[in-house]
């Protein structure tokens, strides 16, 4: 770690003062933008208040805007040394004279083309990404139609990978290499594994949302693990041959956590503002960036692994065996001021078929779902709660108020996250010979 700082090309550096200045610029800027979003038309009420105002939404643009513009400025810091290596001497510039010095067997400093597209490849996945969020705030697009559009902001990251690197076998668990052999070539399979893994991630944040401060918080703990995975490599006594993704990884880590803390700050309840769906795809894209050129897409499924988990849970409702209304967001009781769970009502005319009633009792009996049955007809169902992480931990823990509910689902969230990376670090070599 020391070394990224001290090196003369000191790119850590110079990435922690770009992250202070867009921390800043992304502060200062959702403040004063506000009214002019407003005016916009991008607007939204907070439903979990006394009083429903309208506040600002789709500020995840500010952010997204200010991080894309931090992260073109550091490319000539990031390539600094490499630039004027390979640019002095007439290195690059005369093909005569390079063939020259490599007869005469001096060194040449060969620019690292790859490193570079990486780079470009990266910054352009997230300025695809970030256009659907926007345009996604702007039309209200539907959820089927928007689905895979991050699949196709991963190709240039696919394209970079199968070109830079191309690993596509995994390492079988010890105990089953008798029978698989040490590794398993999955081919064109890991490149359908990753267009997957940048599908699921920016739709998962997206998903678990709805009360102020969860979006912008469960990013949060997803980078700062994740830098805290980076530091871990870049603090090993010997250079490490991941070390190189690993810084890279840092770099685009360290601009996010900026204007991800900056938004916070106004989206932290009582909401000021809100994030949109911008600053969701924006943020799963960040994690599918940095894990998928970094390599370890494996590690960014184990810090997913609530919104995992708050997907799958949701999967009756977005596959349409229980109806999923429009929000599903915790109902807010004005009485108390506190959160219960939202439900989906069942009416007379509409109850659950045969297997979907099965499996709703399944889920009420084992505290997965709470179920109200009609008192006098014990067959009919009146109301289920709604199947998202949020619901469900209210049935769990009972009415809260917001920014708890908040606090404690980050707070689980990083414990999970911590948990993960310690398996992944300390048990992994008794599964995996490292
Ligand atoms: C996703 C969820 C939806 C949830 C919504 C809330 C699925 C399939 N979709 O939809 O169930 O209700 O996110 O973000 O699970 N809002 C608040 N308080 C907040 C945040 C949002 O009241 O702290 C409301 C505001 O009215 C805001 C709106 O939610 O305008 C934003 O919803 P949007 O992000 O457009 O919903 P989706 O992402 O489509
Ligand atoms: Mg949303």
């Amino acid at each position: 770690l020391a070394n990224a700082f001290q090196g003369d090309d000191k790119p850590l550096m110079v990435s922690l003062a770009l992250s202070g200045l867009a921390f800043s610029a992304t502060y200062a800027m959702i403040r004063w933008l506000g009214p002019a979003f407003i005016r916009a038309g991008f607007k939204g009420v907070d439903m979990s208040k006394h009083a429903r105002r309208e506040i600002p939404e789709c500020m995840g643009a500010v952010c997204a805007a200010v991080y894309l513009f931090a992260m073109i400025v550091f490319v000539p810091f990031a390539f600094y040394k490499d630039v004027v290596a390979a640019t002095s001497g007439g290195g690059n510039r005369d093909v005569v004279l390079q063939v020259e010095h490599v007869q005469q067997g001096r060194f040449l400093h060969r620019f690292p083309h790859s490193k570079l597209s990486s780079y470009l490849s990266a910054i352009v996945s997230l300025h695809t990404v970030a256009s659907l969020g926007l345009a996604d705030d702007l039309f209200d697009i539907r959820w089927r139609h928007k689905f895979f559009i991050p699949a196709f902001a991963a190709i240039p990251l696919l394209v970079v990978y199968r070109v830079d690197f191309g690993v596509t076998s995994i390492v079988v668990p010890l105990h089953l290499q008798p029978h698989l052999g040490q590794l398993v070539d999955l081919g064109a399979l890991y490149y359908v594994y990753m267009a997957a893994v940048a599908i699921f991630s920016p739709n998962s944040i997206n998903i678990l949302a709805g009360i102020n401060g969860i979006e912008v918080t469960q990013s949060i703990v997803i980078a700062a693990l994740l830098a805290c995975n980076d530091a871990l490599y870049l603090l090993t006594p010997y250079p490490h041959p991941a070390t190189d993704s690993h810084l890279f990884s840092l770099s685009f880590l360290l601009p996010f956590l900026a204007v991800s803390l900056a938004l916070l700050a106004h989206n932290w309840y009582p909401a000021r503002v809100f994030v949109g769906d911008t600053y969701c795809y924006f943020a799963g894209m960040v994690f599918v960036v940095v894990s998928i050129l970094g390599h370890f897409s494996k590690t960014l499924i184990l810090l997913l692994l609530p919104q995992i988990f708050n997907f799958l849970y949701s999967t009756p409702q977005l596959f349409g065996l229980v109806p999923c209304p429009r929000h599903r967001l915790p109902r807010f009781n004005a009485r108390s001021g506190l959160l219960e769970p939202s439900v989906t009502e069942w009416t007379e005319a509409r109850q659950p078929n045969r297997v979907v009633a099965w499996g709703l009792r399944v889920l009420g009996r084992v505290g997965l779902l709470r179920v109200v049955m009609d008192p006098k007809d014990g067959g009919r169902f009146v109301e289920t709660s709604n199947f998202t992480l949020l619901n469900l931990w209210l049935v769990w823990r009972g009415p809260m108020r917001e920014d708890r509910l908040a606090l404690e689902i980050t707070a689980a969230q990083a414990l999970v996250g911590v948990g993960g990376l310690f398996v992944r670090h300390s048990l992994a070599g008794w599964v995996f010979r490292e």
